[in-house]
């Protein structure tokens, strides 16, 4: 790390990364900063360029509906430009293969246009159709230090999720490709839950090492903020985190028969007066922030509407809060679905914009890097 820093350059971030210090730093700045920006969001949302996304691994569920989905159509209306990655190269960073990755794919564009992505004002993309994109993690990995990579939390937690499988290449080093992924559109806004800090931290450092010590400190990158959700977490019908291995989910394509179903099974108490404590009663509470969040009315509300109603009493309303609002969703879900060749052309529409960003940042990249010779 001998890079001559101009004597107008910030000082070279070498600190050492994501020590569990630096993560209760940033998430305590995140918040800060999340406040800002949502002021800021309301009086010019044009001056951010948000991206996201997600694996294609599964359908997607209320989880990510309540925690992520609803807040990308949010943004999306204020006038944000977003960008919206299918993240197919993180798929393999944890697995053997990527699975049905075609269909996983149009069902994700599915569930993002269904649940009011407009594919006119974001664009829909996938990691394996940008190459530009792709190539920025060579230069990208050249900043960072194996222990920096190492030491990250969120990886680390990964790792040990596969239960034993030796850690890939790929699961050490995606967070340096999900900092192309947000560097590549150069994003400033990354609206992400507390899982994902680690990974945005990373990003920033390598937006300013870039900067310092290939464009001789011209931004070529800016530092995205993190956007941090206030979303609670949702729970599943077994009352633990909702998620597509614990066949627990709620998902945006099940059909209203499927969701009553699946809401029967949902663990309750054996005390017949609802009430709202997330401490004492937290598969209850969950089940009244999931109706309240869908626009039932506040969870106190509904629990006294419930009263002497029980379990049985709760599930019904959830039941009914949560078709209810999802009702047109899945209309529009099974009209998208219909139409396979509507949703290749909002992918290859989207791709080829994202190609057009793409290429434009790597060939400022090569400038900087003097890396011109054609
Ligand atoms: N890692 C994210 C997840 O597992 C998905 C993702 C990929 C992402 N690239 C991103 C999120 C860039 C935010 C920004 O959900």
């Amino acid at each position: 790390m001998t890079s001559a820093a101009l004597p107008s350059d910030p000082p070279i971030d070498d600190a050492e990364l994501s020590t569990t210090e630096t993560l209760d730093r940033s998430l305590l700045s995140a918040v800060a900063r999340s406040g800002e920006i949502e002021q800021a969001l309301a009086t010019d949302a044009s001056r951010f360029r948000v991206l996201t996304g997600d694996r294609p691994t599964g359908r997607l569920h209320l989880g990510h509906y309540l925690g992520t989905l609803a807040n990308r159509v949010r943004l999306q209306d204020l006038g944000v430009q977003t960008m919206l990655l299918v993240a197919d190269y993180q798929v393999i960073t944890d697995r053997d293969d990527a699975g049905p990755i075609a269909e996983r794919t149009r069902e994700l564009v599915t569930d993002y246009l269904a649940a009011g992505i407009d594919p006119a004002r974001t664009t829909i993309f996938a990691h394996s159709a940008v190459p530009a994109l792709n190539q920025l993690m060579l230069p990208f990995l050249s900043l960072v230090t194996d222990s920096e990579l190492r030491r990250n939390p969120t990886v680390k937690a990964e790792n040990e999720a596969t239960g034993g499988r030796p850690m890939s290449g790929l699961l050490l080093t995606y967070p340096v490709h999900q900092a192309a992924d947000i560097l590549f559109c150069k994003a400033n806004l990354v609206p992400v839950g507390k899982d994902q800090l680690p990974h945005l931290e990373l990003t920033r450092v390598i937006a300013r090492r870039f900067n310092e010590r290939y464009a001789g400190g011209r931004t070529v990158f800016p530092s995205p903020d993190a956007l941090l959700s206030d979303a609670v977490n949702v729970l599943g019908v077994d009352g633990q985190k909702m998620s597509k291995s614990r066949r627990n989910t709620i998902d945006l394509a099940m059909t209203e028969d499927e969701t009553t179903k699946q809401l029967k099974r949902a663990v309750t108490d054996s005390d017949r007066n609802i009430t709202y404590d997330p401490v004492g009663r937290p598969e209850v509470a969950n089940l009244l922030s999931i109706a309240a969040q869908l626009g039932a009315g506040t969870p106190e509300e509904l629990a006294a509407q419930i009263g002497d109603g029980g379990g049985g009493g709760l599930k019904k309303l959830v039941t009914e809060a949560v078709n209810e609002h999802l009702r047109p969703i899945r209309a529009r879900r099974r009209e998208l679905e219909a139409d396979p060749g509507y949703l290749a052309s909002v992918l290859a529409e989207g791709n080829a914009r994202a190609n057009e960003i793409a290429d434009a940042t790597l060939a400022e990249v090569r400038e900087a890097m003097g890396m011109t010779y054609v």
